[in-house]
């Protein structure tokens, strides 16, 4: 059965055009610039429409603002998020997570290994995986730890994998490996452990908030969480990429928060860039929406210690602008979630993290849409397809033929209230809370079939 998208807006990285998308088995056949704003707007049918007994929905469009034109384009694809599965229901569940990234327009995600017990083998990593392909919601890739059980000793079962590029199984090896916020102690395990990602071709998501001899003296010294984290993060990032280039592997910096990471983020990257690869080393990062959108002083209205709490903390308003002007540059290649659902009491007790796949697409289109800023194509590319590269997953975050049906709809002039009472997230803690967002998922499709729809769509 044919599905056809039409009286679109269609946007990704590299495309802004009025049409229709073609789909069929689940991939896009065909993209068809047709409309023009005019014609799409003056037809009002804004929607899916019927071809012939080929008729997948009917978005009627009577149910839109006049005039207003939907937008599609690729489904997110986010490199950071925590599951909690297995090990902690009370936080989140696969179920749970799965359905909250639909209905954030999630296609792709990355899971983190911080769960019970920590999925440091392939086996384990495949339980999951395979959980989620029975549920069809998205396309999930369980990272695996570098170490067992995340313990900082020996290498996890990264040893005894296979690259992806040479795999030919039906549920695949993983695209990321990570410590998490452990991060390996010994620089000689931790260049083992990037030896086998370079090895295997795919990158290692440092999380770069761990360690460091000047970030304890600071904290034995009863400097602030606000000190020492700075201080561990950019002696952490400096090391990662150190290592990174001796081991020749692809280093990946997750939630990049002070602006001195930035600069040195930037540093790294620019004769990088210019070069070429030559010698194999690559170095991407990724910032979330709560830090590009947050400071320090909303943590303290939150509860600096409970319900703003994360890691990294939120900094300055001055790191807040190093990393939007570091989106801006292409410093940062990508936006991620670090979605980290936690119970209320786990909160209250001051567990770091915020839930985040329900309104990462709003945050971002709130905090760093318009003029002198970015457009839609560059939110599209931060959001699907660079982290898409990233994973090496070529068959998606772009709208093309031969790409996979992962779509979202878009009200690109829509706002709405955040209230976490409506999240399917099991994760109620959200520090936007009550903040009104541009931008509204309408529709989540998976490889061709529609698995969310908001509530404003009959
Ligand atoms: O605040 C955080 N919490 N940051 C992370 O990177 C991990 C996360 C968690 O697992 O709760």
């Amino acid at each position: 059965m044919k599905t056809i998208l039409q009286n679109m807006r269609i946007i990704d990285e590299t495309t802004d055009i009025y049409g229709a998308v073609v789909i069929e088995g689940g991939i896009i056949r065909a993209v068809i610039a047709t409309d023009t704003v005019a014609d799409a707007e003056n037809r009002g049918t804004a929607g899916l429409k019927a071809h012939g007994d080929s008729v997948a929905r009917i978005l009627d469009g009577s149910t839109m603002r006049p005039g207003q034109v939907l937008t599609l384009m690729p489904a997110l694809v986010d490199l950071h998020a925590h599951f909690r599965d297995p090990g902690f229901p009370e936080k989140e569940t696969l179920e749970s997570a799965s359905l909250a990234a639909v209905a954030g327009g999630y296609g792709t995600v990355v899971c983190m290994a911080n769960t019970n017990p920590v999925i440091d083998t392939l086996e384990k990593a495949q339980v999951l995986k395979a959980r989620s392909v029975r549920l069809g919601l998205i396309d999930l890739y369980p990272v695996m730890a570098l170490t067992r059980g995340m313990e900082g000793g020996e290498l996890s079962g990264i040893t005894a994998l296979v690259a992806p590029s040479e795999t030919r199984t039906p549920i695949p090896c993983p695209r990321m490996l990570s410590e998490d916020g452990r991060d390996v102690a010994g620089d000689a395990r931790l260049l083992a452990a990037f030896a086998e990602a370079r090895r295997l071709g795919i990158p290692v998501s440092c999380h770069c908030d761990a360690g460091g001899a000047e970030a304890e003296t600071a904290k034995r010294f009863g400097k602030s969480r606000e000190v020492w984290s700075r201080i561990e993060e950019n002696v952490a990032t400096q090391r990662v990429i150190e290592l990174g280039k001796q081991a020749q592997c692809h280093v990946h910096i997750a939630h990049v928060s002070t602006k001195e990471a930035v600069q040195l983020i930037r540093a790294t990257k620019v004769p990088l860039n210019k070069s070429g690869d030559e010698t194999g080393f690559t170095l991407t990062c990724e910032a979330t929406p709560h830090h590009l959108g947050l400071t320090e002083a909303d943590a303290r209205v939150l509860g600096a210690e409970s319900w703003g709490r994360v890691n990294p903390p939120l900094r300055t308003e001055a790191d807040r602008q190093a990393l939007i002007g570091a989106v801006l540059d292409g410093t940062i290649d990508a936006i991620a979630t670090d979605h980290a659902p936690h119970t209320e009491s786990d909160k209250e007790r001051g567990s770091p993290g915020f839930t985040g796949l329900e309104t990462s697409y709003g945050v971002c289109m709130t905090e760093l849409m318009g003029e002198d800023r970015l457009d839609l194509k560059r939110l599209s590319s931060l959001m699907s397809a660079a982290p898409a590269r990233i994973l090496g997953l070529i068959d998606r975050g772009r709208i093309t033929p031969g790409n996979r049906a992962d779509l979202i709809i878009v009200d690109t002039g829509a706002s709405w209230v955040v209230n976490p009472q409506g999240f399917k997230s099991r994760g109620q803690n959200s520090p936007f809370t009550g903040r009104k967002l541009r931008g509204r998922i309408l529709m989540t499709m998976h490889r061709g079939r529609v698995v969310f729809e908001s509530d404003s769509i009959d």
